[in-house]
């Protein structure tokens, strides 16, 4: 019988660290990823997230957070992707880690975002989950770049960074709502990636990266059709360089980290 992984094989995909789990949240999972938003995320008043989600009145969390796992589905294309992963931490799902690409075969780069119920933060739960994407990303999908970003105060956030490796990237300013926030982009390559002292655990893989259409060809190769032309993805790259409103960087600051029930930044 046909099962859902067979629809959609992103639901496949099982990274398991030390203590956690992070695996796609499915609609099932919707209420209790629900519960633990609503538990809290950080103190009333300090919005961490480009799109202030938490920050709604409390009868629009749930239909805005559903709205968004919905939308990064239907939107989720080989040119485009953002994966929400649930983290589950003693059979209990406790946040949200994001994942998100354009372009990935051309660019090679993705963006993470993420968040924890506040009860559980400062034990290196959010560490350890940012490293398990990473090491998916790099040594998996073959990323080289992983990058991310938390407004200038964000210590928590800009702690995990720091303590993984990224290197600082510049900072812009904006506004994140009505409040004018510096933001502080970060950037990681596998040269700098400080690896946990832990194995990643990856079920899945093979389906995804063919569902997302990922090619893992040796650094300068061009992938190439059967025919011999190249792939559509690469031939789509190419028309669009990433420059301006096309580059990764900009996208995923207002993809995957800023919206309701996704993650955050970093
Ligand atoms: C950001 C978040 C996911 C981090 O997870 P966490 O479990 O709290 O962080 P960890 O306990 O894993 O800390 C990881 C590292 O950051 C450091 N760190 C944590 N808080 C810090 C602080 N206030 N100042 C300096 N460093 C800090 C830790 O010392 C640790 O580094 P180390 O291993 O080298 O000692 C979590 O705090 C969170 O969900 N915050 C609210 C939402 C949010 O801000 N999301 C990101 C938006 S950009």
């Amino acid at each position: 019988m046909t099962s859902l992984t067979d629809i959609w094989p992103a639901f496949g995909l099982i990274l398991t660290t030390p203590r956690l789990q992070l695996k796609p949240v499915q609609d099932t999972d919707l209420p209790a990823l629900l519960d633990a938003a609503r538990s809290g995320i950080h103190e009333p008043g300090r919005n961490p997230f480009g799109v202030p989600w938490t920050e709604v009145p409390e009868e629009e969390l749930g239909p805005n957070m559903a709205r968004w796992h919905w939308t990064c589905r239907s939107t989720t294309t080989p040119e485009k992707w953002t994966l929400l992963l649930g983290i589950w931490h003693d059979g209990e799902i406790i946040g949200c880690q994001d994942v998100s690409a354009r372009n990935f075969n051309f660019l090679k780069t993705v963006g993470t975002g993420s968040w924890l119920k506040q009860s559980i933060q400062g034990r290196g739960l959010g560490k350890e989950m940012r490293a398990a994407v990473v090491s998916y990303a790099f040594d998996h999908l073959g990323a080289e770049v992983a990058e991310s970003e938390a407004a200038a105060w964000n210590e928590k956030s800009l702690g995990v960074s720091r303590s993984l490796g990224y290197e600082l990237n510049g900072t812009y300013r904006t506004n994140w709502g009505p409040k004018v926030e510096e933001v502080q982009r970060v950037r990681l390559t596998p040269e700098t990636f400080k690896r946990p002292d832990w194995t990643l655990k990856v079920e899945g893989h093979e389906l995804f990266a063919k569902f997302l259409g990922i090619h893992q060809e040796a650094k300068g190769d061009i992938p190439t059709r059967r025919d011999g032309g190249p792939s559509a993805t690469y031939a789509r790259a190419r028309l669009r360089p990433p420059v301006g409103s096309a580059s990764p960087t900009r996208a995923q600051r207002r993809s995957p980290s800023d919206r309701s029930g996704a993650a955050g930044g970093v």
